[in-house]
């Protein structure tokens, strides 16, 4: 799905990611966890192809950048990004904003089929957004917005999902409840690859197979979430004294 070889991004001569090497495979469901600052945001950039490189090769599905038409690749890939600000008009209703998605566009510039309609509201519908339908999507909460986002994305039945701190401004109860959300959407069947960007490791659920941990800018280790999300890796992560509790098979943290 994802191929980087020895990528590095350059910035005021100073590297903002620095020889990161990672592989995503079908089947798979990753989160990339680091600091603020530390680069993730900078290599989903990339992925999306907003970013180039200075050194090293990316490839993403299959096609290498500076090889591949964009534009065509950015229809495979979903992005929810609680740092994008999205562009609607004021008064475009949920249903509008989530029909957008099919054209990975912001607005609606190419004809909706009673198909389309049929789609969005599946999607709404799994994420509890069908009674939202006809509301302004600028009135809406953080909350909803996050939902209607996430069915936006799912509308262009992306091959990678990539969800970027989609839980940011959250109270705990709609964090759990986006979050079981996701969970569905990683049960289902040809859904997509998720990317699940977060510095909060109790977000990573059950269904994350493997982790990216990024400090500042480098790879500090990459591999399957059970092995990195250790009392030991977490403290020399974050270096502090960390204690981790599971429950319901998520990791949660304190500082010793
Ligand atoms: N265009 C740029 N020019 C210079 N520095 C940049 C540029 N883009 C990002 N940076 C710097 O690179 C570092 C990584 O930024 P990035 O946004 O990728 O971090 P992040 O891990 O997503 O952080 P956060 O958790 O706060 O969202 C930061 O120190 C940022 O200031
Ligand atoms: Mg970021």
């Amino acid at each position: 799905m994802i191929k980087f070889n020895n990528i590095s991004v350059l910035r005021n001569n100073k590297y903002i990611l620095k020889d990161i090497s990672w592989e995503v495979k079908k089947n798979e469901h990753w989160c990339i966890i680091g600091l603020n600052g530390s680069g993730k945001t900078t290599l989903l950039n990339i992925i999306t192809g907003y970013i180039y490189p200075t050194e090293g090769t990316a490839n993403v599905l299959g096609k290498e950048f500076g090889k591949t038409n964009l534009q065509d690749l950015r229809k495979e890939i979903g992005l929810v990004s609680s740092s994008i600000k999205y562009e609607f008009s004021k008064n475009d209703s949920v249903l509008a904003v989530v029909l957008s998605g099919k054209f990975a566009s912001i607005g609606l510039y190419e004809a909706v089929e009673m198909t389309d309609v049929e789609t969005a509201r599946k999607y709404m519908d799994m994420l509890n957004c069908t009674h939202l339908e006809d509301e302004e999507y600028g009135v809406l909460s953080q909350g909803e917005k996050q939902r209607v986002l996430i069915a936006r994305a799912l509308m262009a039945n992306p091959k990678i999902l990539i969800l970027d701190e989609p839980c940011n401004g959250l109270d705990i109860l709609a964090r759990e409840e986006l979050l079981n959300f996701i969970e569905v959407i990683s049960e289902e069947k040809n859904g997509p690859t998720l990317i699940y960007v977060t510095h909060h490791i109790e977000e990573v659920l059950p269904c994350f197979t493997n982790a990216l941990l990024l400090k500042n800018g480098t790879v500090f280790a990459n591999g399957r979430i059970n092995e990195l999300l250790t009392e030991k890796h977490l403290s020399t992560f974050f270096g502090r004294s960390i204690s981790v509790q599971t429950e319901q098979n998520r990791a949660w943290l304190a500082l010793k």
